[in-house]
């Protein structure tokens, strides 16, 4: 029998949606805060296969997701490709910046990733081994413009400024570095879909600071070469993309990306969703993730409206955004609950 999520992905309605969560094993888990402290700091996790996997199985133990999504960073092919990263608690992650043409050309080979990134595929393998058998393991990869904005800046930024500043300024070492990145991730992806990662999910987490044509350029055109070039080599691998922040600039996009499925964040109604995306194929999200911290009614309430909305078509429940530390392990097994009572 297909695996549930796998038959979303090919296009199938089904009675009920397949689950998974964004963030799934993190800090709102009282396991994975006991792996964590034993590994250390997050990176060590993050390069510690038997540890790696065993985070990303807790939540598949405790709750019985249709997916398992690798446990690792976006900001793992920055450090590979040569950018120093490290991570401040309370504060987010850090790395040296790139602010023009000489940031650029310090980088490392694209070929030499594999010796930071090893681990990674290490963690797939592990997984691929001990995940039960209906449960999908999906790997993936931050965007390039995503990933870009960490380097440029060297940190998170409300707005994105300084990556927004080098793309009006030095356009030619913008391009290069988005081009590189472009094609690092497909190596990266391609390696963990080797290692056995069954589906790959991009990350575009701030595709909705890029308006008009910087919209096409930059979130649309690298994810629609990823995929291409994945397709290519491995034909038979679904692909999800995420541009988080789309707006009304989600309309169309499994075409132009030749995606799978469109992951989709609660900046859109699902019933605007329904009619305008999900046309286009498989759909997935987008249930507000601040109900996992709120929980009762209105969380019943608005995950059967997710599920109602979606359910002439193709769907995989989701949030809108990653699950944030002060969320209630009770709330996320009531979402659950939810969707598959079916009700
Ligand atoms: O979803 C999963 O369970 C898989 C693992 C995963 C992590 N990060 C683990 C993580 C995935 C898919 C990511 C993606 C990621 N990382 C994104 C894109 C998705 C999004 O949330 O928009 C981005 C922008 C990053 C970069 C990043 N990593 C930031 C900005 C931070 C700090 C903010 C925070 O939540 O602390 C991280 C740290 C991080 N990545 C944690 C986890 C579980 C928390 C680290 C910890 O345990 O202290």
């Amino acid at each position: 029998m297909t695996k549930t999520i796998l038959r979303a992905l090919a296009g199938e309605t089904l009675p009920t949606p397949p689950i998974w969560m964004m963030r799934q094993a993190g800090r709102y888990l009282p396991e994975y805060r006991a792996t964590r402290a034993q590994a250390g700091d997050f990176l060590s996790l993050c390069y510690n296969p038997e540890l790696a996997a065993e985070v990303t199985l807790q939540p598949i133990r405790r709750y019985g997701f249709d997916a398992a999504i690798l446990f690792a960073d976006i900001l793992l092919l920055p450090q590979a490709l040569g950018a120093d990263l490290w991570f401040v608690t309370g504060e987010g992650p850090r790395l040296s910046t790139i602010t023009d043409k000489s940031g650029l050309e310090a980088l490392k080979p694209i070929d030499e990733i594999d010796e930071v990134l090893n681990p990674v595929y290490e963690t797939v393998r592990i997984l691929s081994r001990e995940l039960p058998s209906e449960t999908t393991l999906i790997g993936f990869a931050g965007a390039p413009w995503t990933v870009a904005t960490y380097m440029i800046a060297g940190r998170g930024t409300p707005d994105q400024g300084p990556a927004h500043a080098l793309k009006n300024t030095d356009r030619a070492t913008f391009s290069a570095l988005i081009d590189l990145l472009t094609d690092a991730t497909v190596e990266y992806l391609s390696k963990q879909i080797d290692a056995g990662a069954e589906v790959v999910k991009i990350f575009d987490s701030w595709a909705g600071s890029l308006q008009g044509q910087d919209f096409i350029d930059f979130a649309v055109e690298p994810a629609r070469k990823i995929t291409a070039a994945l397709k290519q080599r491995h034909p038979n691998t679904p692909v999800i993309a995420f541009p988080r922040g789309a707006g009304e600039k989600y309309v169309g996009l499994h075409a132009a990306i030749g995606a799978d499925c469109i992951a989709l964040d609660d900046g859109v109604t699902p019933e605007w969703a329904a009619a305008n995306v999900q046309t286009g194929g498989c759909v997935q999200g987008n249930l507000k993730s601040s109900h996992m911290v709120t929980g009762g009614e209105d969380l019943i309430r608005e995950t059967r409206a997710v599920v109602d909305a979606f359910k002439g078509g193709p769907h995989i429940f989701n949030l809108g955004h990653g699950i944030t530390p002060d969320a209630s392990p009770d709330n996320v097994q009531l979402m659950i609950d939810t969707v598959r009572s079916g009700a």
